[in-house]
């Protein structure tokens, strides 16, 4: 459980390192996809490693380091690289450098993240914004004492992802050519991929598609009052689906793939916002 001195001691070392550079958005990108920090202007480097109380992300395709700097005219902080459960963190583990980020000012999230179809009018290589999000599982990243300084004990859910954003996102990737859906992520902490029975389930329940992040940073955020974009890049049919067994390099390849259509439509998405 970290304390908001802890918070206090991250978010001090960062903007110390950032001088007088104030971002205004964080970016959390997904599997394969942090190739947007190489359109940022004046990057300003910060490994997880070195940012007192911060874990060190380990996932393949995930850098692990903060990029801050200026992307479509906004001032940036991104992440190349986040933190999973599956890779033993905690869900308050790995949604900390969100309230990190709202203790430098940030009040705005744009999460994406690599994800499986399992709405069968989606298909591989797809963009799909999320309209809202199931979590089963237990874990949670407001449990424990909480801290009124980032929002109540008992927050609503009602809009986690703004609906403005949604359709702003959706305008800008229509004028980019780029076909984009929306629904239900629903989050599974992996490692391993579903079983059919679970994607069966999974669809009776209302996703639309399946992944293993997004969510634990998406309750810190909304819970401190923060305007979120999630995308989902679907990257593979989700187990069953199709004849096929499904690998962290198929999902890799594919995120690699789709990534400079997605870094250039997210790069007009955040200078329109
Ligand atoms: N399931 C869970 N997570 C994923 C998948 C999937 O099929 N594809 C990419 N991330």
């Amino acid at each position: 459980m970290y304390t908001l001195q802890q918070y206090r001691e991250s978010a001090d070392y960062i903007q110390n390192k950032l001088g007088d550079f104030h971002p205004e958005l964080l970016m959390i990108l997904g599997s394969g996809l942090g190739g947007l920090a190489e359109r940022m202007e004046t990057p300003i480097y910060i490994p997880y490693a070195q940012i007192p109380h911060f874990k060190a992300s380990t996932a393949i395709g995930h850098k692990g380091r903060f990029v801050a700097g200026m992307l479509g005219g906004k001032r940036v902080l991104m992440m190349q690289g986040r933190l999973h459960v599956y890779e033993g963190h905690s869900m308050q583990e790995a949604a900390y450098p969100v309230r990190v980020a709202k203790l430098l000012g940030v009040e705005k999230l744009i999460v994406t993240n690599a994800a499986g179809g399992v709405n069968l009018a989606l298909s591989g290589g797809q963009l799909m914004v999320i309209k809202d999000y199931i979590k089963f599982t237990l874990d949670n990243p407001l449990m424990g004492p909480n801290l009124e300084e980032f929002g109540p004990r008992f927050p609503d859910m009602c809009t986690v992802f703004d609906p403005d954003w949604r359709a702003l996102f959706a305008r800008v990737a229509q004028e980019q050519g780029e076909p984009v859906a929306e629904g239900v992520y629903f989050y599974m902490t992996g490692p391993m991929y579903e079983t059919p029975a679970e994607i069966r389930a999974i669809r009776a329940l209302g996703g639309d598609a399946v992944g293993m992040s997004t969510v634990p940073e998406a309750i810190a955020a909304n819970h401190c009052g923060m305007k979120i974009l999630g995308v989902s890049l679907v990257t593979n049919m989700a187990a069953g689906v199709l004849d096929a067994p499904l690998s962290g390099e198929e999902v890799l390849a594919a995120a690699a793939k789709a990534g400079a259509r997605f870094e250039r439509l997210m790069t007009a998405f955040v200078a329109a916002i």
